[in-house]
């Protein structure tokens, strides 16, 4: 039978492929439509997405949510996912601190990333951040040289590498913040424009 995002979703439900899912709630796997002409891709999902089972629904889903409306994209038209599927965190008392996926979790974990970008086969894939762009790019990737315009991922797609809206909520300051929004609007408004310009259904 073929794979579909769903099937997949179910798949992926139970990996066990790396050691994050013993303290993870569940896979977090990608939400949106299978044709959409944008992927985004995040790094892992954080602690409400980890209780929610969906992406990016947290504080940083809420300056994504923002960045979104400003580029005049609707998010319901966006595939997002992350690089990797699965919270990775170490308990500290009641708190679970966030810590950030090595490069072998990201490698093991493509295996589900590869698959949403063939079956959503979308015109373009935009890499929130250095974990994802890592992850797309198959070598480490400095964001300030690369991001904001066409890049070719390792695999033949084509993508946008953009910041992390998590890295705008770590500005020290509001007009800090202010600036890192509006980059992340223009890069994901440059996105659109790229998409635009690429065959339908197929980034690669
Ligand atoms: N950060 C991410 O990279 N992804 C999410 O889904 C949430 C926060």
């Amino acid at each position: 039978m073929a794979a579909t995002l769903k099937s997949v979703a179910r798949q992926a439900a139970a990996c066990t492929l790396c050691p994050l899912y013993r303290n993870a709630t569940q896979t977090v796997f990608g939400e949106g439509p299978s044709g959409a002409a944008l992927m985004l891709v995040g790094e892992q999902p954080g602690d409400q997405e980890d209780i929610a089972g969906r992406p990016f629904v947290g504080p940083a889903g809420k300056v994504l949510d923002r960045a979104l409306a400003a580029a005049g994209i609707a998010r319901e038209a966006v595939y997002l996912t992350n690089a990797v599927k699965h919270f990775k965190n170490e308990p500290r008392g009641k708190k679970r601190l966030h810590k950030r996926p090595d490069r072998g979790e990201v490698e093991v974990c493509k295996v589900w990333l590869r698959q949403e970008i063939g079956l959503v086969r979308p015109r373009l894939v935009v890499a929130l951040g250095v974990t994802a762009a890592t992850a797309l790019m198959g070598r480490p990737v400095v964001l300030a040289r690369t991001r904001g315009r066409a890049v070719d991922f390792s695999d033949g797609q084509r993508g946008l590498v953009t910041l992390h809206p998590s890295a705008i909520l770590r500005m020290p300051d509001d007009a800090a913040r202010r600036e890192g929004l509006a980059g992340l609007v223009k890069d994901l408004r440059t996105a659109v424009s790229l998409a635009a310009q690429a065959p339908a259904g197929d980034g690669r």
